[in-house]
Parts: structure tokens; C-alpha cells; sequence
């Protein structure tokens, strides 16, 4: 008899999971802690079958599972009607950053512990944050489409692309993955980086951005903490998104904020899909208000054939430096998030619970951050 169930849910992996070994984020590979979690008393229940909701596998083994762990790439929705199905859950684990697609609301009534490893793709993310934007301001994809159909139509891809170098950025969230995104641009000698968080940079922070910015490009205080985002938006040429998904930030960048941005700027999101009205912004670079839109993730996950950031582009038949979620995924960071996964089973099975803080997100009934927004 084991001790009890740890369901978790992941992608499919299929010949690529038998190509490469170090996939340990899908199905076939299980994160690599099959033998832990049995070592340990309890069973482990693997699936991808997590659609739709009510009759997928998911719903069937949560019944009677005791911990679930889901990855935001290839996320179970955690609904609070799942949840209410689900009377012997104690813990959801996040395997990435980010947790929106549990409900944490639900969660906290309940008391289950939600908990991630945190910081463990930040760096992943950034890159390809500082990746799309390129792709999208060097006009990357018309450019690259040519090369394959034989063509060479140098004025057909310069019409829409543009230098980085002295454009004002400005980041919707500065914490792990914003402030290391605004490092990685110093190198790119902006005019300006701007934030807008709830939290200030600690003087450090924005210290050593400033002092790299005049060691290297000879600009002093390029930093600058906005406080009305709208303020914010109307002054950047490139926009990009790096807070989490809660209610005060989901259809955040609505037509009416988009509206408020200059015109023709990019917007990047590898936050969370739902903090954009997808709608509204395949219509803004239809329109040209946005030059460009790109990311990684969609609402919801897997997207739909017909979602409109798959086929959107601007006048030029450019704009869209969309992937599908990869971004936190690379490689290396399965190898963290994976190591982390089992740091925390460990801590859960050992009955000490002495979790990194920096890994709880709800724990006890109530929030353990407060990136999920402004709480009392
Ligand atoms: P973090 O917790 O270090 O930083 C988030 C920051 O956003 C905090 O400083 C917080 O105060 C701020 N914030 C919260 N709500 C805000 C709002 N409405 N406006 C402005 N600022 C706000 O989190 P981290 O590690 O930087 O990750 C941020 C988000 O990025 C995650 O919550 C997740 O949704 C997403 N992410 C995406 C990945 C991907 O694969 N595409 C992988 C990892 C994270």
C-alpha cells in the first residue's frame, strides 16, 4: 500500500524524448523522479491527458492525489472545481515559474501549499526576451522567409526594421526576470529603461545598471522608476511584460492601454498570455498602433489553431515573433527546475516542510509573496 498518490502532468515528448535524454520535462522522462517518489512510499501517476476538463485523466487521479505537480508549459488548470474534487490534495508544484494556472484562491481556502521553483528559468527567459525583441526590431522572420524561398529582396525586409541601440525600453515588472532583462540591455546602449512595479529596485540594483550604462556607452542614469504605467507606455518605443498573471494584471494591455502606447512601438510578453486581450492586440498591429508582438505564452495552453496571434501581422506582412511556450524551458532549465521539483518532495516527504521561501507562493492559507499583487 503506498503512503499516497503525486500525479503529474506533462507534455508528450514522443521521438524526441527518445533523441534526447537531458528532456526531462515531458511525459516519457517524468522529471527524472520516478525512483525518488517510489523510494519515498508513494505512487507516481504520470499523464498528458489533462483536457477537458471534467472528464481528462487529470480529473479522474486528482480525486485522490496528495501532491500534483504541473509545468505552465503544458499547464493542468488547477480550477477551483478541480480542486473541490480533490479532498486529500495538500500540495501543487510547480515545475517552472509561475503559478497563475493554479487557483490560488481556492488553494489558500483549502490550505494547500502551492510552490515553485523559483528563479529556476529566469535566465532562460530573459534571453529569449531580449531574442524576440531583436526579432522583431531587426525585422528577423520576412528576412529569414526570403533566404528559404530563394529571394533577395533587401528593400522588402529594411523597410521595417530598426536598430535597438537609443530606443527608450520600458519592463511591466522588475523583479527576477524584468531586472535581468534590463541588465542584458545595457548592451545594447538604450536611450532609457524604464520599470513599473509595485516594488522599487533596491539602490544597488539600479546603481549597477547606471554605472554599466556609463562604463560602456558613457549615459548616466538611464533608470527610471514610473509610477503610472500609462505614463510609462506612452514614453517606451518597446514594451515588454514581466509580472505575473493575478486579477489585477490579467487583460491588462487592453485596447485602451495599447491606445495609450506610442505608436508603432513593440510590445513582448513572456509573462502570460491572459495579461494581453489577445484580440485587441492582433488588431493593434493590424492597424500598425503596434509595429510588433511577440512572446511565448497564449491563453489558453496549448492555443487554439485559430488563435489570433497565430496568423497576426502588421501592413508589411511582419510583426509577429511568436514561439509556442519555450522560453522557460530550455535544456538547463529543465535540468534546475527538474533538481528543484525533488528538493521540495523532499522537504514535503520528510515532514519538515522547510521549504526555500523564495518557493512558496501559498502556504498556510495565505500569500508567501508578493508578486501575486498588492495585498493587505
Ligand atoms: P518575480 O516574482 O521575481 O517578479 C515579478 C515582479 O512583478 C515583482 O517585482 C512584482 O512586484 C511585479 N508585479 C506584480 N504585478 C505587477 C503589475 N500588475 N504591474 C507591475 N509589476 C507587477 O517573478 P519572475 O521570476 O520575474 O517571473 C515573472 C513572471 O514571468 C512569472 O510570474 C511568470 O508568469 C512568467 N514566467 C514565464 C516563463 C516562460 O517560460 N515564458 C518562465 C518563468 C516565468
Amino acid at each position: 500500500m503506498s503512503k499516497g498518490k503525486v500525479l503529474l502532468v506533462l507534455y508528450k515528448g514522443g521521438e524526441h524524448a527518445q533523441q534526447e535524454q537531458k528532456l526531462l520535462g515531458c511525459l516519457e522522462n517524468e522529471l527524472g523522479i520516478r525512483e525518488f517518489i517510489e523510494s519515498q512510499g508513494y505512487e507516481l501517476v504520470c499523464t498528458d491527458d489533462k483536457d477537458p476538463e471534467p472528464s481528462s485523466t487529470v480529473d479522474k487521479e486528482l480525486q485522490d492525489a496528495e501532491i500534483v505537480i504541473t509545468t505552465p508549459f503544458f499547464p493542468a488548470y488547477i480550477t477551483r472545481e478541480r480542486i473541490s474534487k480533490a479532498p486529500k490534495l495538500k500540495m501543487c508544484i510547480t515545475a517552472g515559474v509561475g503559478s497563475d494556472h493554479v487557483d490560488l484562491d481556492a488553494a489558500n481556502e483549502r490550505k494547500i501549499a502551492v510552490t515553485e521553483v523559483t528563479g529556476s528559468n529566469v535566465v532562460s527567459v530573459a534571453e529569449h526576451v531580449l531574442m524576440t525583441m531583436l526579432v522583431l526590431v531587426r525585422n528577423f522572420v520576412p528576412a529569414h522567409e526570403q533566404v528559404i524561398k530563394g529571394e533577395w529582396d533587401i528593400a522588402g525586409a529594411a523597410k521595417d526594421e530598426y536598430d535597438l541601440e537609443d530606443k527608450v525600453i520600458a519592463t511591466v515588472g522588475a523583479g527576477r526576470i524584468g531586472y535581468r532583462v534590463l541588465e542584458r540591455l545595457i548592451a545594447f546602449n538604450p536611450k532609457k529603461l524604464l520599470y513599473y512595479d509595485y516594488q522599487d529596485l533596491p539602490k544597488e540594483a539600479i546603481d549597477k545598471l547606471n554605472q554599466a550604462s556609463k562604463l560602456f556607452n558613457g549615459k548616466d542614469n538611464i533608470v527610471e522608476r514610473v509610477e503610472n504605467l500609462e505614463d510609462m507606455v506612452g514614453q517606451a518605443d518597446l514594451v515588454t511584460i514581466n509580472c505575473p498573471l493575478h486579477e489585477k494584471s490579467k487583460g491588462l494591455f487592453n485596447k485602451e492601454l495599447i491606445s495609450k502606447m506610442k505608436d508603432g512601438a513593440w510590445l513582448v510578453n513572456t509573462a502570460r498570455g491572459a495579461i494581453c486581450v489577445a484580440e485587441d492586440v492582433a488588431a493593434a498591429v493590424k492597424s500598425g498602433k503596434l509595429r510588433g508582438y511577440g512572446g511565448d505564452v497564449w491563453y489558453p495552453q496549448p492555443a487554439p489553431k485559430d488563435h489570433p496571434w497565430r496568423q497576426m501581422q502588421n501592413k508589411y506582412g511582419a510583426g509577429n515573433a511568436m514561439t509556442p511556450h519555450v522560453s522557460g524551458t530550455s535544456l538547463d532549465a529543465q535540468t534546475r527546475y527538474a533538481d528543484g521539483v525533488k528538493s521540495i518532495l523532499n522537504s514535503y516527504f520528510s515532514g519538515k516542510h522547510d521549504y526555500l521561501p523564495k518557493d512558496v507562493i501559498v502556504i498556510n492559507g495565505d500569500y508567501a509573496t508578493k508578486s501575486y499583487g498588492q495585498r493587505k
